[in-house]
C-alpha cells in the first residue's frame, strides 16, 4: 500500500486576507491566491495549501466567525472564484485543504438567528442555551478563551448562551443530531467542490460536559500551550468545558464522511499537553482524525538536547501507523523569525522540512518574515486588543512579494492595506530573495526539492544520532537504499562532527553545497546540512 498523499506532502498555510490582493481594495482575496499558484507549486514547490476561512463573516474574529458555511465572503470573491482557484491548483498538482470551524458560528449565522428568536424556535437546541444558576448568575464558571465568562445573557428569551470564544461566536450543540447532520453536509459541500481535506478549528471543543459542571481550579501548571499566557483562563483546569469523551463518537462520524471521498485528509487543531489525550483524537482504531497538530516545536527551548528529547518523545507517543507533523508558525502565534531570530529561522526550516512528519509552512515564513510590534489599542485582532497577549495582527501582515509601496500585496495605487505591510518588505521580499542564491527563500526551495527527490526524506524512518557534540542535533532518515543524514548546529560556536562520509546536498549556507565530507565535518555556528552518505 503506498502511503497516503498527506504523509509525504508539505502543506502551506495561506491566510487569505493577507496573501495577495487582486482587485486593489487592500484585502487579500481568492483571485489573488489563484495568481500565486505558480509561485507555490512551481517556484517554491509545496504540495498542498490550507486556506484559513474565506466564508461570509462579520470578521469579528477574522473569519473564524462563520456566517454562512457554503459561500465566499464578498471581499474574497465568489464561488466561481473558488472553482477557478481549484482548477488552477489542479493544473499545477496542488491540493487544497479548507478550514472547518465546527465549534461555533457567527451570531449572524441564520442558524443562530433562528435559534435565538424564541425558546420554542425550531433551531433553539442547535446552540447551547441554559437557565440562570440558582444564585442568579451564569450556569457555570466556564470562561471564554478571549476573556470573561463564556456565558452571555440573552434578555429577549431569558437564557444564557455559551460562547467559548467571542460573544459573537456562539457554540453549536453537537449533541443535537441535526447539528451534526448539517455540519456533515458542510463537509460534503466542499468535498464535492474538490477539496482534499480540512483543518478543523479547536476540534476538541465540540463536546462538553452535558451537566455543565464547574471547572475546578488549576493545579500548578495546568495550562495547555496556546492559552498559557491567559491569566484567568489558565487558572482553571478545563475538565468540563471541552474534550468530553463523547467527542470521539462525533469524530468517528466525521471520519465516515471523509472516507466516502477517497484520499481525504483531516487535521485537528487541539491544544492538549497530555500525550495520551492528544493521541486519543486519532481514534483507538485509527478511525477519527488523520492527524492532530503537534505544536510542541513552537515553544520548545531552542537547543539541541531539548529538541532531541522532543522529537524522540513525539515518535514514542504516536501509535503504530500514525504519522507525525510539525509546525513552526501559524496565524495565532508570533512569527518564528521574530521570536527566534534569522539564524534560527534557517535551521528551523531545515528541521521542519527534513524531520519525519508532515510539515505545515506558514505563509511568509519562507522569507523569514518577522513582525512589527503593534500596541494593543492599534490592533484589529480582538484578542490583541484585550492586551493580555502579544496579539495576532503581527503575524498576519501582508505577504511581501516585492519592494514596491505595498510590497506587491496590493497594487501601488491602493490607498492602504488592511494591516500595514512590514517596513522591511523593501529588502525582504520574494523578488529580491529569488535573485539571492543564499536567501532563506532559496534555502526553502532547495530543501523542498531535495525532499521531493528523496524517499528517505519524505517517508523514511527516523534514526536519532548519538554521540554528537553538545550543540549539534542530528538524525538519519532511511528508506530502503535511500539515506540522508541531517546535522544541525544550534550552538553559537563552530563544532566538529566526526564519522561523516558523503556529499553535502543542502546547507543553510549555500557555498557548502556539493562539498565532499570524508570523516570530519566542520559546522559553523547556526549551520545545518543534509548529507547524502557515500
Ligand atoms: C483557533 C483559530 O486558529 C483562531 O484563529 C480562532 O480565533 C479560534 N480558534 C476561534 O475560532
Ligand atoms: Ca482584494
Amino acid at each position: 500500500m503506498p502511503a497516503p498523499w498527506w504523509q509525504s506532502a508539505v502543506i502551506y498555510q495561506i491566510y487569505p486576507r493577507s496573501f495577495a490582493d487582486a482587485n486593489g481594495d487592500g484585502i487579500g482575496d481568492l483571485p489573488g491566491v489563484t495568481s500565486k499558484v505558480p509561485y507555490l507549486a512551481d517556484v517554491l514547490g509545496v504540495d498542498a495549501i490550507w486556506l484559513s476561512p474565506f466564508y461570509p463573516s462579520p470578521q469579528k474574529d477574522f473569519g473564524y466567525d462563520v456566517a454562512d458555511h457554503a459561500d465566499i465572503a464578498p471581499e474574497y470573491g465568489t464561488l466561481d472564484d473558488f472553482d477557478a482557484l481549484m482548477a488552477t491548483c489542479s493544473e499545477h498538482g496542488l491540493r487544497v485543504i479548507v478550514d472547518f470551524v465546527p465549534n461555533h458560528t457567527s451570531d449572524q449565522h441564520r442558524w443562530f438567528l433562528e435559534s435565538r428568536a424564541s425558546r420554542s424556535a425550531g433551531k433553539r437546541d442547535w446552540y447551547v442555551w441554559a437557565d440562570r444558576a440558582p444564585d442568579g448568575g451564569p450556569p457555570s464558571n466556564w470562561l471564554s478563551v478571549f476573556g470573561g465568562s463564556a456565558w452571555e445573557w440573552d434578555a429577549e428569551t431569558g437564557q444564557y448562551y455559551l460562547h467559548s470564544f467571542l460573544t459573537s461566536q456562539p457554540d453549536l450543540n453537537w449533541r443535537n443530531p441535526e447539528v451534526r447532520a448539517a455540519q456533515h453536509d458542510v463537509l460534503r459541500f466542499w468535498l464535492d467542490r474538490g477539496v482534499s481535506g480540512f483543518r478543523i478549528d479547536v476540534a476538541h471543543f465540540i463536546a462538553k460536559d452535558p451537566e455543565m459542571r464547574d471547572n475546578p481550579a488549576a493545579i500548578a501548571d495546568d495550562g495547555d500551550g496556546w492559552f498559557k499566557e491567559l491569566g484567568a483562563y489558565d487558572a482553571q483546569s478545563h475538565l468540563y468545558d471541552k474534550g468530553h469523551p463523547d467527542v470521539h463518537g462525533f469524530f468517528r462520524e466525521l471520519r465516515k464522511v471523509f472516507d466516502d471521498y477517497p484520499d481525504t485528509y483531516s487535521i485537528g487543531e487541539i491544544h492538549e499537553d497530555d500525550p495520551r489525550a492528544w493521541v486519543s483524537y486519532l481514534g483507538a482504531q485509527g478511525d477519527e482524525l488523520h492527524q492532530v497538530f503537534d505544536f510542541s516545536l513552537l515553544y520548545a527551548p531552542w537547543d539541541a538536547s531539548a529538541l532531541r528529547e522532543l522529537l524522540d518523545r513525539q515518535e514514542a507517543i504516536l501509535p503504530e501507523g500514525a504519522w507525525p507533523n510539525h509546525v513552526l508558525g501559524n496565524h495565532d502565534e508570533p512569527r518564528f523569525a521574530f521570536r527566534r531570530g534569522a539564524d534560527a529561522a534557517r535551521i528551523g526550516a531545515m528541521l521542519l522540512l527534513t524531520s519525519r512528519g508532515t510539515p505545515t509552512l506558514y505563509y511568509g515564513d519562507e522569507l523569514g518574515m518577522t513582525q512589527p510590534v503593534i500596541p494593543p489599542e492599534d490592533q484589529l485582532d480582538p484578542w490583541g486588543r484585550a492586551g493580555e497577549v502579544v496579539g495576532r495582527d503581527g503575524c498576519r501582515t501582508p505577504m511581501q512579494w516585492d519592494g514596491s509601496v505595498h510590497g506587491g500585496f496590493s497594487a501601488p495605487g491602493t490607498a492602504s492595506t488592511w494591516l500595514p505591510v512590514h517596513p522591511d518588505h523593501v529588502t525582504r521580499n520574494v523578488a529580491t530573495q529569488l535573485s539571492d542564491e543564499d536567501s532563506i527563500l532559496n534555502l526553502h526551495r532547495r530543501l523542498l526539492a531535495a525532499r521531493k527527490a528523496s524517499p528517505a526524506l519524505q517517508l523514511g524512518d527516523y534514526l536519532p544520532l548519538d554521540g554528537l557534540p553538545d550543540g549539534v542535533l542530528g538524525w538519519e532518515r532511511i528508506s530502503g537504499d535511500d539515506r540522508r543524514v541531517v546535522l544541525l548546529n544550534l550552538a553559537t560556536r563552530y563544532e566538529f562532527v566526526d564519522g561523516v562520509h558523503g556529499t553535502i546536498e543542502v546547507a543553510t549556507t549555500v557555498h557548502r553545497e556539493h562539498e565532499r565530507v570524508t570523516g570530519r565535518l566542520l559546522l559553523a555556528a547556526h549551520e545545518g546540512v543534509v548529507v547524502r552518505p557515500a
